[in-house]
């Protein structure tokens, strides 16, 4: 960058040579040993100072800054891109990586955004800070010529700049208060978006599409105001920038002329200077803003980015992961949601013996789903422990227990992929007859191998293509695919037919025995041939 401002200035000094040849002669004051030390330079390197090689050497040196520049946007859209890349990469991870309170604590709407267009848009900051720095070297390498030339008159023109840039100091705060509506404003789309495309089928049976387009129309129109209030700020500092130069051009031209004597030729090469100084200053001053607006994204991916690394899970995903042979215990287990009153655990100790199939029952908001994702490790007891044998699950070995289970939650997560693609990454020696065995098992194979096109057939977001227990079905054979030492069924049939279920429920009672299974249900029909329950609700009861 200090090269090409350097560059761009010999250039730009190659014109007072020039002007001498043309006939225009400059003062000696002027002059400053200019011409002389150019006439040095071309006669050290054997170039008669002529028309054709000064012009000649000055197309050369533009060439140079126009390769230089070339080479420096390339150069800075990759640094830009491998910022943009990298932020992404890390803030994903750090969301990956936390622990589930946080996760369940925050609106997953607001990661979308950030992960997407505010990561673009701070990368495109980090991009607007190389210009500026380039700009920033440019316009000394200006500077320090114009004070060779008049010291007097660029005095005066850093005086016009100053009372300039105060007059713009209001305009930059509106900016950044706009860049913060802007990032609320965007959130609360992404929030209504989100929220509302997932919940398509609903919106359409109540037949509430106004309701729903309302509530975006008015996100939607507030950030339109908003947009076009920066445009306007925008707009008005643009407006006061010409009127200032322009100004400030009059007053130099004036005082140069009457109160400092500059020749014509000074003048002129002066003002050629002001007017190249003139783009780079309005660039900084424009980045400046810019950088100013998208200032509160950048803090804000920054406190999502820490906020997720303070709530990152400790432990260590390759430690040896707890063994049960005899039983998995709880021992005075508490738990309780932030901001609620009472534990919704309480004090609960019971025992899953190694290979059992345990029912986990209680009314709804018992707790059972809570437990089992305190079994999972997903969850951390307030107080209380829980054993493996005699291994407590801690923070070191939790992420690495989990490597053992396989959890089939109340709500199903598939992807927008084919039934391969959704169940091949749960462990990593799956084969297509792998897969098969485990639909057998989950009697989830009648229905793939009836679909068009088997095992490839893609199966919309959330898996919406497939009927509710279609869907179960196939969560609970990825389940069996991973070869859990603890498989834990949260209302894993609750959408299966009589006949689908007691298909399953000839599945387990083959695996009974053969893992440790927890059953939550409410229906009994679920829960046949288990060897204990453990009741929640008002008291636990132990297995
Ligand atoms: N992330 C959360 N933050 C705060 N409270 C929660 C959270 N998840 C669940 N709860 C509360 O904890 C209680 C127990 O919820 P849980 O999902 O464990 O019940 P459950 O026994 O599985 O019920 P159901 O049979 O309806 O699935 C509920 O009252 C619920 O409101
Ligand atoms: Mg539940």
């Amino acid at each position: 960058m200090l090269f090409q401002g350097i560059t761009a200035g010999v250039g730009l000094l190659l014109i007072i040579p020039l002007l001498q040849l043309v006939g225009i002669g400059l003062s000696p004051t002027t002059d400053s040993g200019v011409t002389g030390t150019i006439s040095h330079v071309f006669s050290a390197v054997g170039i008669p100072l002529t028309l054709p090689s000064i012009l000649v050497t000055y197309v050369l040196l533009v060439t140079l800054i126009s390769g230089s520049k070339y080479w420096l946007s390339v150069l800075s859209i990759r640094q830009q891109q491998g910022y943009i890349c990298s932020l992404r990469q890390k803030l994903y991870n750090a969301l990956l990586h936390s622990h589930w309170q946080f996760i369940v604590n925050n609106r997953m709407s607001d990661f979308t955004h950030s992960l997407s267009g505010q990561v673009q848009s701070i990368g495109h900051a980090a991009n607007l800070l190389l210009n500026m720095i380039s700009q920033l070297i440019l316009a000394g390498v200006f500077i320090s010529l114009s004070l060779l030339l008049s010291w007097q008159m660029s005095l005066l023109a850093l005086i016009c700049a100053l009372i300039l840039a105060a007059v713009l100091i209001p305009l930059n705060r509106v900016i950044l208060r706009s860049g913060e509506k802007q990032l609320t404003g965007f959130k609360a789309i992404f929030q209504i978006l989100t929220e509302q495309l997932a919940s398509l089928k609903m919106i359409k049976s109540y037949a509430s599409e106004k309701h729903h387009a309302r509530q975006l129309a008015t996100a939607n129109h507030t950030l339109e105001q908003q947009n076009i209030n920066l445009a306007k700020a925008n707009a008005l500092t643009r407006f006061i920038y010409l009127t200032g130069a322009a100004t400030a051009f009059a007053v130099l031209f004036y005082f140069s002329l009457e109160w400092l004597s500059v020749s014509l030729p000074t003048l002129i090469l002066l003002l050629l200077l002001f007017s190249r100084l003139l783009p780079q200053v309005s660039g900084i001053h424009s980045n400046w803003q810019q950088l100013l607006h998208q200032l509160p994204a950048f803090i804000d991916v920054s406190r999502m980015l820490s906020n997720c690394l303070l709530a990152k899970e400790s432990g260590d995903p390759n430690c040896e992961p707890p063994q049960v042979q005899n039983k998995i215990s709880l021992h005075e287990v508490t738990f309780r949601y932030p901001g609620q009153k009472k534990p919704i655990i309480n004090n609960l100790s019971a025992d899953i013996y190694h290979n059992q199939t345990i029912a986990l029952t209680g009314p709804s908001g018992a707790g059972k789903s809570t437990l089992a994702d305190l079994l999972a490790g997903l969850l951390k007891p307030d107080s209380g422990k829980i054993f493996c044998d005699k291994t407590e699950l801690d923070d070191n070995n939790r992420l690495a227990w989990r490597n053992h289970i396989a959890y089939v939650t109340q709500e199903v997560y598939l992807f927008h992929d084919s039934i391969r693609a959704n169940m091949d990454w749960v462990a990593d020696d799956v084969t297509d007859e792998s897969i098969w065995t485990v639909l057998q098992l989950a009697a989830a194979d009648d229905f793939v191998s009836a679909l068009p096109e088997g095992l490839d057939t893609i199966i919309g977001d959330q898996g919406v293509r497939l009927s509710g227990g279609e869907r179960q079905r196939l969560a609970l054979a990825r389940a069996l695919l991973s070869r859990p030492a603890l498989l834990i069924l949260d209302e894993a049939t609750s959408a299966l037919d009589h006949e689908n279920e007691q298909k399953i429920q000839r599945a387990l009672k083959q695996l009974h025995g053969k893992l440790t299974i927890i059953i939550i249900a409410h229906r009994d029909t679920t829960i046949q041939h288990v060897d204990a329950t453990i009741k929640l609700g008002h008291d636990a009861e132990p297995a």
